[in-house]
């Protein structure tokens, strides 16, 4: 059984259909990424996993096995699943501390609080340096990290990232990026949205691309790697 099934989404806002039936999944121990051009319907496929956009009552979403799409948010990320979403959304008046221990409200049985935020400080020592600092005072680099720090917080089973990497320099998105590898060598699995397509195939197993809202092509990474379809997704010229 894969850990997140997803059968026939469809997000519709008012008369907008933003993502139709779409199917996917995420095996235990992946990384598996979603791209597609601007629009595509990436951050709505994410939100509706997460009880964040109005999912389609056709629509289907397991969490180990648990029909989730009609639970709110916190019962959701109570499960095990939590998302980081597109914009290093912090809380700009609260200390990164603080920031750090808002994470942990969803973290039922999984871990202890300090434990993880010990951790967070380690694995973002420039995390460390500004704990007593406003977050709305961070740069865009740090926001980011705090970002993903706050998430580890509730000890997810699946991490869904929407675009972490997003306007950052080279340096903090390799940082970024070797943060999910080791992520994943941890066991965390992982459920990546990017438009960095060549270091997101890089890193993941496999991947879906999305054009319109639709499926248009899948597959192993590898395979996604050498295929041309990718280009056409993102020039909205179709499948191949
Ligand atoms: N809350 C909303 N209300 C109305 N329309 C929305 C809303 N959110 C997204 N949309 C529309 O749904 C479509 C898909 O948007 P979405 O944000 O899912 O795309 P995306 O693939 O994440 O794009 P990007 O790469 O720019 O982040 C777009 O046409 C967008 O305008
Ligand atoms: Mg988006």
């Amino acid at each position: 059984m894969p850990m997140l099934e997803v059968e026939n989404l469809s997000v519709v806002y008012g008369g907008i259909r933003a993502v139709r039936n779409l199917s996917f999944h995420v095996n235990e121990g992946e990384v598996v990424t979603i791209l597609g051009a601007n629009g595509a319907g990436k951050s709505s496929t994410m939100n509706a996993v997460m009880g964040l956009a109005p999912s389609d009552p056709s629509s289907s979403i397991r969490f180990n096995g648990t029909a989730v799409e009609k639970l709110p948010t916190e019962k959701i990320s109570k499960l095990g699943m939590t998302l980081t979403p597109e914009g290093r959304r912090v809380f700009p008046q609260l200390t990164v501390e603080e920031n750090l221990r808002m994470g942990a409200i969803s973290l039922g049985r999984r871990g202890s609080a300090a434990e993880l935020k010990e951790s967070a400080f380690t694995r973002f020592p420039i995390l460390a340096q500004r704990r007593t600092q406003f977050a709305g005072t961070l740069s865009g680099g740090e926001q980011q990290q705090l970002a993903i720090a706050r998430s580890l917080m509730s000890a997810p089973r699946l991490l869904l990232l929407d675009e972490p990497s997003l306007g950052l320099a080279p340096q903090v998105v390799e940082f970024i990026f070797d943060l999910l590898k080791q992520l994943s060598e941890e066991g965390v699995t992982i459920l990546l949205v990017e438009q960095n397509v060549d270091q997101a195939l890089a890193i993941a197993d496999r991947g879906y691309v999305l054009a319109s809202g639709e499926l248009q092509l899948e597959g192993k990474a590898t395979d996604l790697r050498a295929s041309s379809g990718i280009e056409r997704a993102y020039l909205g010229l179709g499948a191949v």
